[in-house]
C-alpha cells in the first residue's frame, strides 16, 4: 500500500482542550501536534486520564478545542458550522467502541447498514455491507441478533459499521478493551487486515501492548501531551 508521506490526512496544530472540574482545571489536551498519513495504523497508548478519548474527539469532529487547528486534507474542521461537522462525521470517520454500542433490536446486517447514515442504503452498499461481514467471517451470522452473538462477533460488525461508507478514517477508542485475549488478537489481525485492504487509516486507542504488532507509529500520551512518537513493530 501506498503511504503517501507528502500531504497528511489529518493534522492537529497547537490543540489545547481543558476541562473544570469544581475549582481544579484539567488539561486534557496539553498543546497537541501531529500529522497522520494516509493508510497509516496508528496506536495511542497511555495511562487513564491521558487525553486519549479527548484527542479522538477532536479528529472525529465530537468535540472541538479550545485553541488550534484540525485539518483533514485542505479543511480545519474546527472552523466548521454544526451542520457541516455533521455532515463531516457521517461521510468521513467510521468509529469502533470499547463496548461495541450496536443496536440491540437490530440484525447485524441492519447494523452494518446503520453506518451508512447519510451515505444513502442503495442495493450496491447492502453488498458492500454483506461482503465486509464476509471478510470478517460471518456470512452465516447476517440476521442474527446483536445478543445471539459473542463479544468478538459484535466488535466485528461494529468494525464492519465503521467501515461500509467507505470512510478516510477508522477511529477505535479501546477496540478490544472488552475482549479476551485470543479474541482481541483475532480482531486487531482483522484491524490490520482491512487497514490494508480497504486503504483505510485507523487511529486506535489501548492499553493493549499487543497492537504495537500491527501499528506504524506508536504514540505516548501523557497529560495530554505526546512524550513519545515511535515507528511501530509493523512499520519498513
Ligand atoms: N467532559 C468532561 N468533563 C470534565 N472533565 C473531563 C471531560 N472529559 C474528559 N475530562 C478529563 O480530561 C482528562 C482526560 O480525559 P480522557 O481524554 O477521557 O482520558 P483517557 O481517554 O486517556 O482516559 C481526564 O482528567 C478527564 O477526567
Ligand atoms: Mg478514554
Amino acid at each position: 500500500m501506498i503511504k503517501s508521506k507528502n500531504q497528511p490526512l489529518i493534522k492537529l496544530v497547537d490543540v489545547y482542550k481543558k476541562y473544570k472540574m469544581g475549582n481544579e482545571i484539567v488539561k486534557a489536551l496539553d498543546g497537541i501536534n501531529l500529522n497522520i498519513y494516509s493508510g497509516e495504523f496508528i496506536l495511542i497508548l497511555g495511562p487513564s486520564g491521558s487525553g486519549k478519548t479527548t484527542l479522538l474527539n477532536q479528529i472525529g469532529g465530537i468535540d472541538k478545542p479550545d485553541k488550534g487547528s484540525v485539518y483533514i486534507g485542505d479543511t480545519d474542521i474546527v472552523k466548521l458550522s454544526d451542520k457541516e461537522l455533521t455532515k463531516y462525521r457521517a461521510k468521513t470517520i467510521g468509529w469502533v467502541f470499547q463496548f461495541f454500542n450496536l443496536i440491540p433490536s437490530l440484525t447485524a446486517i441492519e447494523n452494518v447498514m446503520l453506518g451508512l447514515e447519510l451515505s444513502g442504503q442503495t442495493k450496491e452498499m447492502k453488498k458492500r455491507a454483506e461482503r465486509l461481514l464476509k471478510d470478517v467471517g460471518l456470512e452465516d451470522k447476517l440476521n442474527y441478533f446483536p445478543a445471539q452473538l459473542s463479544g468478538g462477533q459484535q466488535q466485528r460488525i461494529a468494525l464492519c459499521r465503521a467501515l461500509v461508507k467507505k470512510p478516510l478514517a477508522i477511529i477505535a477508542d479501546e477496540p478490544t478493551g472488552n475482549l479476551d485475549h485470543r479474541t482481541s488478537m483475532e480482531m486487531i489481525k482483522l484491524m490490520k487486515e482491512l487497514n490494508e485492504k480497504e486503504h483505510v487509516t485507523f487511529v486506535v486507542v489501548s492499553h493493549d501492548e499487543s497492537l504495537k504488532q500491527v501499528a506504524d507509529r506508536v504514540l505516548h500520551l501523557v497529560n495530554g501531551k505526546i512524550v513519545a512518537d515511535q515507528q511501530g513493530k509493523h512499520s519498513k
